[in-house]
């Protein structure tokens, strides 16, 4: 399950059996100032306070869903462009993920995981800043992989074993993630991030398709257009662009 060609993403793996969060875990290591090399994978069976975005908790089932963190220094990236590392992050599980759920998969912006509406997984980043440049990534991943149901507080999930009913080997994915995330990383770090973003959009849920979203306290009706280059989500409203962060804009489930 270790063939997937990496150089350094996850050669240094650290498992877990249980951890409150594998991003807290990582965050206070570098808080001690020990010593870890880039691409350091921390993963963990069972995840008691797994944590979403914004504030949400993250549900994980021991021994059936993935929930791993990954280190990356992208020193040579500014932070005004951290939406890319979003990008490689999402394309990453996306592009794993591909083969075996076919067009139904697509990122939900910015970097959910969803196939036919529901939530296959998320991705939580948390980047450390020095000066204008990033210092560290934490790039916390949680796949709903083997479960066959989800409690009552977990609402619209699913798994790849609901959808496919097939069980799937929880490192053996994990490496490959890994492995999509270090091509995609290299391709960043070349200058090639024009591809990135084409990539991004051909994956991205309700690209050029009519939705409702709320804004505020208001409902309309508007078209996802596509997304900033600061990750800013573009959407179209009586013939005008606006753009929204995800704390302004919501999107509406019929
Ligand atoms: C979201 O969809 O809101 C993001 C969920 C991210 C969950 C993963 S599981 C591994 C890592 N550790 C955490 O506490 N959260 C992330």
């Amino acid at each position: 399950n270790n063939n997937f060609l990496r150089a350094f993403v996850g050669q240094n793996l650290i498992t877990l059996k249980e951890v409150d969060s594998t991003n807290t875990f990582l965050k206070n290591i570098l808080a001690n100032n020990e010593p870890l090399p880039d691409g350091t994978v921390i993963m963990a069976e069972s995840q008691i306070a797994g944590r979403g975005q914004q504030q949400n908790k993250w549900y994980s089932s021991t021994g059936e869903s993935l929930a791993f963190s990954i280190l990356l220094k992208p020193h040579f990236l500014a932070l005004a462009s951290q939406f890319q590392l979003t990008q490689i992050v999402s394309i990453g599980v996306y592009e794993t993920l591909l083969p075996l759920v076919g067009n139904k998969l697509k990122i939900k912006w910015p970097n959910d995981i969803y196939v036919g509406g529901r939530k296959l997984g998320g991705i939580l980043i948390e980047n450390q800043v020095q000066g204008s440049a990033i210092k560290n990534s934490i790039i916390g991943i949680g796949l709903n992989v083997n479960q066959t149901n989800f409690p009552a507080w977990v609402p619209n999930a699913v798994s790849l074993r609901q959808i496919l009913q097939t069980d799937y080997d929880l490192k053996a994915l994990m490496f490959e993630i890994c492995s999509h995330i270090e091509r995609w990383y290299f391709k960043l770090k070349e200058g090639n991030g024009s591809q990135l973003n084409e990539a991004y959009l051909h994956s991205l849920y309700w690209l050029n398709k009519k939705g409702r979203f709320k804004v505020q306290d208001a409902i309309f009706e508007g078209m996802v257009t596509g997304v900033s280059a600061e990750g800013l989500l573009q959407v179209m409203q009586d013939g005008h662009v606006k753009a929204y962060n995800l704390k302004e804009i919501q999107f509406i489930h019929n």
